[in-house]
């Protein structure tokens, strides 16, 4: 089932690429697919069906190879030229075409809107906690769930990596000097909080979870509804059992955080020190915990950088340290005047300036080493270190159940 689902997320992929790059011209994505294909293994000679006792032959079929090759390479190096100066364009066109995936803007008065100053729907405050409450959270996953898959023009085809991040940028606030800050708030649904520019185009997880979920469990509080969108968005798309505990409240707009506290990708090693140590989080949980991007990419009109990580960006794996510690990564320049690392061979796939002199770090080398040796252990370092992410801050009464929740997909 699990294969069979990730070849499903592989065909979505591609699938949902072609869509949401309908200015590549056919011919340029017929030589990008040749190109790939021999990219790294250049076709054999061809054969005569005679073994080779002909010298001749042998020199002509070598030659042929050669002369292949490097048409190949000169090939791939103008189909780059030409995908560079489309993607600048698509860049460009994108912008509108994006706005209408994205699900439409609410009017001022409707719930959801993070734009206005008032909580974007009545929060939770009724005074019961999280054990009185009467709320199936088995239901609440398998609703989230259904979701993932409901759009295929969204981006690679899933909802799930947008929900990822929703999770951990409304969690990775937290303060452990204070105790402000971290997922118990809800405080992204205010819009001091909503446009902090680090959480650029999350209003696409906000609303759906408005949209869809809130109206069915009124009483399921805004930090719990944010955190479980993530643990949703990882089983499903193959990762960890993230064990769950419901106990968030909503608070008011006066604890929203300062901005600045998320990682800026443009920045070096201290600065993701400085902001996970602030968490709490020692070397090990810091790189278990960037293996969330496994999932999703980057996108021009949110971040700025552009691209995935690896080739199957709904699938959470540890392909991503595979791929930081194995490929050749090159610098490229963006329109907007940002830099960022990609891939050789596939310059599709990229790393951010960050993420780069994680790996160069001589501390963190090893664990994304160990990571790309070894998802089992992966996939526990980055379960505990995600739940602890979650419920950084949270005012757990002790009483709560804690959830494993069944898979729908996986
Ligand atoms: C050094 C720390 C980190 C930095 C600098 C960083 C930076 C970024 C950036 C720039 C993006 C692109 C946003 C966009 O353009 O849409 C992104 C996306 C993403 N990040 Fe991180 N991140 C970090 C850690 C994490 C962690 C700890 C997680 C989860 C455990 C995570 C999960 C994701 C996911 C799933 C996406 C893809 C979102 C989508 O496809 O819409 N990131 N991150």
């Amino acid at each position: 089932m699990s294969s069979l689902r990730s070849l499903g997320c592989l065909a979505t992929r591609y699938g949902a690429r072609q869509a949401v790059r309908p200015a590549l011209t056919t011919n340029v994505r017929t030589s990008i697919i040749m190109r790939r294909t021999y990219a790294t293994a250049p076709p054999p000679p061809p054969s005569t069906g005679n073994t080779g006792s002909n010298p001749l032959l042998w020199i002509g079929c070598i030659s042929l190879g050669v002369a292949y090759t490097y048409y190949q390479k000169k090939r791939a190096e103008k189909i780059d030229h030409l995908v560079h100066l489309e993607q600048l364009e698509n860049a460009k066109a994108s912008d509108a075409s994006k706005q209408e995936q994205e699900p439409k803007p609410k009017s001022k008065s409707e719930p959801g809107n993070a734009t206005k100053k008032e909580p974007t729907n009545k929060p939770d405050d009724s005074k019961k906690t999280a054990p009185e409450k009467d709320i199936n959270y088995q239901q609440v996953y398998n609703e989230i769930a259904e979701l993932l898959d409901s759009n295929e023009d969204y981006d690679d085809g899933s909802y799930g990596p947008v929900l990822l991040r929703l999770a951990w940028h409304s969690s990775g606030t937290y303060n452990v000097e204070d105790g402000s800050g971290g997922s118990n708030g809800g405080t992204m649904r205010f819009r001091a909080e909503a446009e902090h520019s680090a959480n650029n185009g999350l209003q696409i997880a906000r609303d759906l979870l408005e949209k869809h979920i809130k109206p069915k469990f009124p009483e399921l509080s805004y930090g719990d509804m944010y955190t479980l969108g993530g643990v949703v968005a990882i089983q499903e798309l193959g990762g960890p059992d993230i064990k769950w505990k419901p106990g968030r409240r909503d608070q008011g707009e006066n604890k929203c955080t300062p901005d600045g506290r998320l990682p800026d990708g443009s920045k070096k090693v201290d600065h993701v020190r400085d902001v996970f140590y602030r968490m709490g989080f020692n070397d090990r949980e810091i790189v278990a915990l960037v293996g969330g991007h496994a999932l999703g990419r980057c996108h021009l009109d949110r971040s700025g950088y552009d691209g995935p990580w690896q080739e199957a960006p709904t699938f959470f794996s540890n392909e991503y340290y595979k791929a930081i510690t194995s490929r050749e990564w090159v610098k490229r320049d963006l329109p907007n005047g940002l830099w960022q690392w990609v891939d050789k061979a596939n310059p599709e796939v990229m790393m951010l300036p960050i993420e780069i002199t994680m790996l160069e770090d001589e501390k963190l080398k090893p664990y994304f080493e160990l990571y790309a040796k070894d998802t089992a252990v992966f996939f526990e370092d980055f379960a505990n270190a995600f739940k602890k992410l979650i419920e950084l801050g949270v005012p757990f009464t002790g009483k709560e159940k804690e959830y494993v929740f069944e898979r729908l997909n996986m």
